[in-house]
């Protein structure tokens, strides 16, 4: 943001805000993740977390496309920085660089275990409590002939007590995603099952009429 003196308006010196921070899309970010993002592996999680993040917006009435915008970049730089000594922190000031404003660099940053910074917005909750939780129910997915359909919290979470079923997600971070929305891990399972179902060819999982 930056504060202009706008001498030239009629009536003299006028002093004008003129926001310099691009218009917040989910088409644009889309755009910024495939431009950094190659793999299709990190582009599929990146389209799963969307998916939760902004079933999450639409229910609670928030912006959902600065929610979707910004779970679709809450990764963008992990193909560039794979490790945990740059990612995500050195892939904010790239999004800075590039417009978005400091609320989704903020909630991106946050969404990192090692940064400890507050999780105190309902964005920045969500955000946390959807990464590993969609990454998982993906997983999930992925093993079962008719994919997400008819998969219930019950099995979700006999999988989760599976230390080497998906072994990359980290366990204590789905459990303190739930708590940290207030929710039940069973609701909170539920959401993100029925969340991810309407993009299932997109996540390349089976549905029950390739199964029939
Ligand atoms: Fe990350
Ligand atoms: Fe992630």
């Amino acid at each position: 943001m930056i504060i202009l003196e706008r001498a030239d308006e009629p009536g003299g010196p006028e002093r004008g805000i003129v926001d310099d921070s691009v218009e917040v899309t989910r088409d644009r970010a889309w755009e910024t993740l495939t431009r950094h993002t190659q793999s299709e592996a990190l582009r599929r999680h990146a389209l799963a977390v969307e998916a939760s993040v902004g079933w999450y917006a639409r229910h609670l009435g928030e912006d959902e496309e600065l929610w979707r915008a910004t779970a679709l970049l809450h990764d963008f730089d992990y193909e560039i920085h794979p490790t945990l000594d740059q990612h995500p922190q050195d892939g904010a000031p790239m999004l800075r660089d590039e417009g978005w404003p400091e609320e989704l660099v903020e909630a991106v940053l946050s969404h990192a275990e090692h940064l400890a910074m507050p999780r105190d917005t309902p964005l920045k909750k969500t955000l946390f409590a959807c990464d590993e939780l969609s990454g998982f129910v993906h997983a999930c997915g992925l093993v079962r002939p008719t994919g997400l359909e008819g998969l219930e919290p019950k099995s979700v979470k006999k999988k989760l007590k599976q230390p080497s079923f998906a072994a990359g997600v980290h366990r204590d971070e789905v459990y303190a995603g739930a708590e940290l929305l207030g929710l039940e891990l069973d609701d909170h399972i539920r959401n993100v099952v029925e969340a991810m179902q309407p993009i299932a060819g997109e996540l390349g999982l089976r549905t029950a009429a390739d199964a029939a």
